[in-house]
């Protein structure tokens, strides 16, 4: 089976009700980054980092996968599929695709500050100071911070070399690394960029760039793989 990667970012859920970081409006426009998502914020002032995480887990809870979520989880019928995602969200899980990374960690789960390896689901609950680990460690939201390593990176990039098509769907392409998984893939590599207002993107020969929502162009998308494939 030919191997499909899929490399999403906010634009993916934007049409499900979560907002984008770097769109007007956006995350990033009401929140300030240094204050919400660095290990030097949840140092200084953690109760102001967790309200933050609690309230878009609570967001999350509310909201449901769109028409692009969903088209993604019919490749499976006729490709290899592995999904990348710098989402926080469990929208691909809940559409029903299977095989997902989450390179920027999980809202629905939390992780000791003793030991990163011990992780806990919280599903869309609040997180509260006091809030232990068994180990004894104080609770934190299972997300990367800007600052901190990311640890599945050589895994997404090793995911990525296989592809024999790629789709890279709602980013910006403004983080690092993530905006680099890119110039993993083969030169042979068939490579899509959906996004309403695509970031340039140079040095990718097969790069055809789909200006689209990805309520629309995903399952358009879709259909023409899957109908080529037949
Ligand atoms: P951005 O907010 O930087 O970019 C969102 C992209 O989605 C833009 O290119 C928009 O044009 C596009 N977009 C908006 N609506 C869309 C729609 N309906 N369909 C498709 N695309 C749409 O989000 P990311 O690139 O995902 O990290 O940001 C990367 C990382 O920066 C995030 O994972 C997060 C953030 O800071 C952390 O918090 C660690």
């Amino acid at each position: 089976m030919r191997h499909i990667v899929v490399l999403s970012g906010a634009g993916m859920s934007a049409e499900s009700g979560i907002s984008t970081f770097r769109d007007n409006g956006g995350l990033w426009d009401k929140y300030d980054i240094s204050e919400v998502a660095t290990p030097e914020a949840w140092a200084r002032q953690p109760e102001l980092v967790l309200e933050f995480y609690n309230m878009r887990r609570a967001a999350l809870a509310e909201v449901e996968p769109n028409s692009g979520h969903l088209a993604l989880t019919q490749l499976e019928e006729h490709f290899d599929v592995s999904i990348i995602t710098q989402n926080v969200d469990d929208l691909h899980e809940r559409a029903g695709s299977r095989n997902i990374l989450h390179l920027h960690g999980e809202l629905t789960k939390v992780r000791s500050t003793k030991n990163e390896d011990h992780i806990q689901d919280i599903g869309y609950q609040n997180l509260k100071l006091g809030d232990k680990c068994p180990d004894g460690g104080q609770l934190r939201p299972h997300i990367v911070w800007f600052g901190e390593e990311v640890p599945k990176l050589m895994e997404a990039a090793q995911i990525t070399r296989t592809a024999d098509i790629l789709l890279i769907i709602g980013t910006s392409m403004q983080v690092y690394p993530a905006s680099q998984l890119i110039y993993e893939a083969s030169p042979n590599c068939e490579v899509y960029y959906i996004d309403p207002d695509p970031a340039p993107v140079y040095g990718i020969s097969n790069l055809k760039v789909i200006k689209e929502k990805a309520g629309i162009g995903v399952p358009a998308l879709v259909h023409n793989l899957m109908s080529k494939n037949q």
